[in-house]
Formats: structure tokens, C-alpha cells, sequence
């Protein structure tokens, strides 16, 4: 197969930082190239420089495409040749139309004027080359993130794409929209597009691409062919994080004791459909030092169970019984939850657990600002000695406790969220996807502080949809399917299978 990109000694500093030190990256002709590294490892920065975000006088290094080598200036220089790159970030303006998106800054002009009949037309084919029947007239902001990246690529599509570079397209989506997005990408190959996706998602990763790079701390440290050769997911991991990871979950001696926290009968209607039973009578108790899983597949049930424990945050007629320690517990507002010792770290750090304008240490305290106030008013010192404990012993990677939220990485979000439910010291501890888009690194320092946590006598029950997660750490699991518990496995006996079957038995696949 011809070259064609590639990606010479690359090096770029950001003032003392040096992001990339050496890359080497050498793409096929009409191939899906992945490039897997921590967050931090330099991967963005690289994509930046390919399609000229960041100019050629700004780095140094060679860009060779299509055999010639390239001075990109700016980003209307690389779509010139045919390079469009989608960034972590979309770009979408959510209050214009599906059209408007495809075409700002592209329009279709006739002697100077907009013409929208044939914009518009345009717009639906190219919805329906990648799948979407919506009408081009919807504005981008009622569709979901999943639709809102597909609107991207048809943009991508609409500028003759030959090398089309998606930045990690996938972190923020769900199963089935993930899935969508690969098959199209799969799709595009068949036509002769080349792509370099960046993702964290190994079996994504071992499913759609032929070639992979692997980066870390700016520097390319492996590069696998995988038509050439089997490509086991161990290697990748030892390439990421620079060293043996035997075991991707770390060893833990459980001390299990009474049981702390208990759900009776629990049973939620929707919260708009009074007549929709979404939790149909479920029963779960943890115990002291136990982390507890809940196994299920999207939809299950298994975040609107979460929720409506913690304050009734989803659904209406709630009725059933949460106690603690014997004792009942009254978990009818998010407050009532967290006095009652019940801490809920939300699967969409973005939408729920964090206020990403505002920093560290205002994250942190936010659930228990009690606990750094005096006579009622918060002491800015005992905040700052708080975060900068978390910041320490969660090992967040930012510049001080003042740095805003929403700059950090996934992962170190993520220990954000988590460090604010520690702070209210919960007896129990509710994780929704804790390790959702977190690179592999991070995770095992997650999965050390859910250790922390039951180490410390308290619980966790854990919702994930990553199977090996849940057999990696916890200590029994619940299978959820349509609203109901329909297994339960210690970890001696689970295996994926047990659970897959135990949905199955309960008819979760066809109705799913
Ligand atoms: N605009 C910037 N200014 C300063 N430092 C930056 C900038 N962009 C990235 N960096 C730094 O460069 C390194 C690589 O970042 P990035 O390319 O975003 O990594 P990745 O995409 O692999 O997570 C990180 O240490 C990051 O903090
Ligand atoms: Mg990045």
C-alpha cells in the first residue's frame, strides 16, 4: 500500500512545554489509523499541526503528503489537499440549522448570493451518506452528541475528504452511537477515504483500524501493522503507559463486614409517563468494605435506580425503603441523600457532577462546603488546604487548585468528581460509569481509590458497562435487565458469560 502521510521527527513546545518531542508517524493509502496514548501524550497536538491549527514555522519536523512535503499555514490549506479534521471539541452552532452547519464558512454561493435550495439538497444527500434521515432545516442543537459528530463528518464529506482525522470521536458517546460512527468510518474506506481516528477504546481500536501508533510523552514509542501481525491489547497498554501491566486492576485483600446500606422494593415510575414502571421491585444490599456491581446493558435501568436513590433525581412515584445500618433513611432530596451518608458520582461529568467554568477547589468543597466554613461562612484557606490534599493524594495532574475545571483532561475530571463526593465522607459511594473515556492509566488510579474507599470501611456500589471492570474489582454482582435484578454472582462464581446468559434468560436482548 502507498504512503500516504507521514510525519518526520515532529518536536512543538508551548512556551517551557515541550508537547511533542519525537513523532513519527507514517500513514497508508486508504487505511483506518488509529493513534492511542494518554491523556497528555501529545496525540491532539499532533492532529493540529497536520492540518495546520498550529502553522509550519511553529514546529519542526517534516509533514509529507501525497509524496510532497507541506508548509501548512493554516487550516484552509490542509482542506486544499483534502485533510479535515474533526476536533474534540465540535464545532457545530447549535442554533443553526443542519444546512447552515454543513455550509457556514463553505456556502454555496451563486455570483455572491447563498443559494439554500441547492445547499439545502446537498445537506440531504449528504445526511443520507452517513446514515441520518433528519431534515436539513433542524437546528444541530436538538440532536444528540451521537448525530451532532455524524452532521460533522457529513460537513467533512461535503469538502471532498481524502484524509479525514476524527480526535476522539467516540469518548462521549454511548454503545450504539459509538457503533454507528464505526461502521461509517468502515464504510468510507470502502470508498478510498483514509482515516486517523484518536481513541482510548482498545476493542474499538482492534476493531476498525489496520495500523496503530502509539505516543506517549510526545514521542512515538510503538508503531503496529495489524494486517502484518496479531495486535494483543497488552501490548498496546505496556506502549501507553510505559510499563507491564499484568494486572489492569489493583490487588485488594477484602474485610467485609455488616451490611451498611440496604434498598427495599424499590419501584420508580418514568418521569413523564406516570404509567411506565421503569424499577420494578428491586432489593440491594452492600456491606462494609464491599464493592458491590451492578452489570446491565444501556437502558437497563441502572442509572435511573442510581438516581432515584440519591433524592428522587429521576422519576416520580418513587416507593420502596433505603436504610443504613438498620435504620431507615429518608433519601428524598439530593441534601437529605448526602446527610443520610449516600454519595452518587454521575456518568456525565460533564452534564451533572462538575461546574466545568469553575476550579478545583470550589469543585471539591461544593457538596460539603460545611465542612470548610466557620460560623457559616466559607474560609478560603481551609478550602485551599482541602483541595491541595485531594490534588496530592488523588494525584490530579493540574497547575494548583485554582486551575478551571473544564481545561483539565478526562481522567483528571474525573478525580475532580470523585475527590467532591470523598470530601462529604459517604458511607456509601455510588459510582456511575467511573471510568467512562478514561485512558488506561487513569484508570487503575481510579480503580486504587475505590480500593481507598472500601479499605477505609465504607462501601461502593458500582455501576459499569465495562464487564472485565466489574470482574476486576468488585466483590459480588447484581445483573439488572428492563428494571429488575435478574442475577446475582460473588466474584468467585461471575463471569461474563453468567451475566450475558442471566440477561438473555430474562428476554433483555429482544426487547433491549
Ligand atoms: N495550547 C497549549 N498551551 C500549553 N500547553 C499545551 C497546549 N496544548 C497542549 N498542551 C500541552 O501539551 C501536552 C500534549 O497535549 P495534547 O496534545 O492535548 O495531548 P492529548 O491529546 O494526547 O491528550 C500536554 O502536556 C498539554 O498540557
Ligand atoms: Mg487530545
Amino acid at each position: 500500500m502507498d504512503t500516504i502521510l507521514e510525519m518526520r521527527g515532529i518536536q512543538k513546545s508551548f512556551g517551557a512545554v515541550k508537547a511533542l518531542n519525537n513523532v513519527n508517524l507514517r500513514v497508508r493509502q486508504g487505511e483506518i489509523h488509529a493513534i492511542c496514548g494518554e491523556n497528555g501524550a501529545g496525540k491532539s497536538t499532533l492532529m493540529k499541526i497536520l492540518s495546520g491549527v498550529y502553522p509550519h514555522g511553529s514546529y519542526s519536523g517534516d509533514v509529507l503528503y501525497d509524496g510532497q512535503e507541506r508548509a501548512f499555514a493554516d487550516i484552509s490549506d490542509s482542506e486544499a489537499v483534502g485533510i479535515i479534521i474533526i476536533h474534540q471539541e465540535l464545532a457545530l452552532v447549535p442554533m443553526l440549522s443542519i444546512t447552515e452547519n454543513i455550509y457556514l464558512g463553505n456556502e454555496q454561493s451563486k455570483r455572491g448570493v447563498i443559494d439554500w435550495q441547492v445547499s439545502r439538497a446537498k445537506a440531504k444527500a449528504l445526511l443520507a451518506k452517513v446514515g441520518l434521515s433528519d431534515s436539513p432545516d433542524s437546528p444541530v442543537g436538538t440532536l444528540g452528541i451521537g448525530k451532532q459528530q455524524l452532521i460533522e463528518i457529513a460537513k467533512a464529506l461535503s469538502k471532498e475528504v481524502r484524509l479525514l482525522i476524527l480526535d476522539e470521536p467516540t469518548a462521549s458517546l454511548n454503545e450504539k452511537d459509538s457503533d454507528t460512527l464505526l461502521s461509517l468510518l468502515l464504510e468510507l474506506k470502502s470508498r478510498g477515504v483514509t482515516s486517523i481516528i484518536i481513541s482510548h477504546k482498545l476493542n474499538e481500536i482492534s476493531r476498525v483500524a489496520d495500523g496503530i501508533t502509539v505516543i506517549r510523552d510526545g514521542s512515538t514509542v510503538d508503531a503496529l501493522d495489524c494486517n502484518a501481525e496479531s495486535v494483543s491489547e497488552d501490548r498496546i497498554i505496556k506502549a501507553m503507559v510505559g510499563r507491564e501491566m499484568s494486572d489492569r486492576y489493583p490487588p485488594r485483600t477484602p474485610n467485609i463486614g455488616d451490611v451498611i446500606f440496604e434498598v427495599k422494593d424499590w419501584r420508580v415510575q418514568h418521569p413523564t409517563q406516570r404509567d411506565r414502571a421503569v424499577i420494578k421491585g428491586v432489593n440491594l444490599e452492600a456491606r462494609k468494605g464491599e464493592i458491590v456491581g451492578i452489570a446491565g446493558l444501556m437502558g437497563s435501568g441502572r442509572t435511573e435506580f442510581a438516581m432515584s436513590v440519591f433524592g428522587g433525581t429521576y422519576g416520580q412515584d418513587i416507593t420502596g425503603q433505603v436504610r443504613m445500618h438498620g435504620k431507615q433513611v429518608d433519601v428524598s432530596s439530593v441534601q437529605k441523600a448526602i446527610k443520610a451518608g449516600i454519595a452518587y458520582v454521575t456518568e456525565d461529568r460533564k452534564g451533572n457532577g462538575l461546574l466545568l467554568d469553575d476550579n478545583i477547589k470550589r469543585n471539591i468543597t461544593l457538596a460539603n462546603l460545611i465542612g470548610v466554613s466557620r460560623f457559616g461562612v466559607v474560609d478560603e484557606h481551609e478550602e485551599i488546604k482541602v483541595a491541595t490534599d485531594f490534588l496530592k493524594k488523588l494525584r490530579i495532574r493540574a497547575q494548583g487548585v485554582t486551575h478551571v475545571v473544564g481545561n483539565l483532561s478526562g481522567g483528571n475530571q474525573q478525580k475532580v468528581v470523585l475527590s467532591k463526593w470523598l470530601f462529604s465522607e459517604p458511607e456509601v459511594l455510588i459510582l456511575d460509569e467511573p471510568t467512562r473515556g478514561i485512558d488506561v492509566g487513569a484508570k487503575y488510579e481510579i480503580y486504587n481509590i475505590i480500593n481507598q474507599v472500601v479499605a477505609a470501611g465504607k462501601c461502593v456500589v458500582m455501576i459499569s458497562s465495562e464487564m472485565p471492570e466489574l470482574l476486576g474489582m468488585c466483590d459480588r454482582v447484581y445483573v439488572m435487565n428492563e428494571g429488575r435484578f435478574v442475577g446475582e454472582f460473588t466474584a468467585e462464581e461471575v463471569s461474563q458469560e453468567k451475566i450475558m446468559r442471566a440477561i438473555m434468560r430474562n428476554g433483555g436482548i429482544e426487547n433491549a
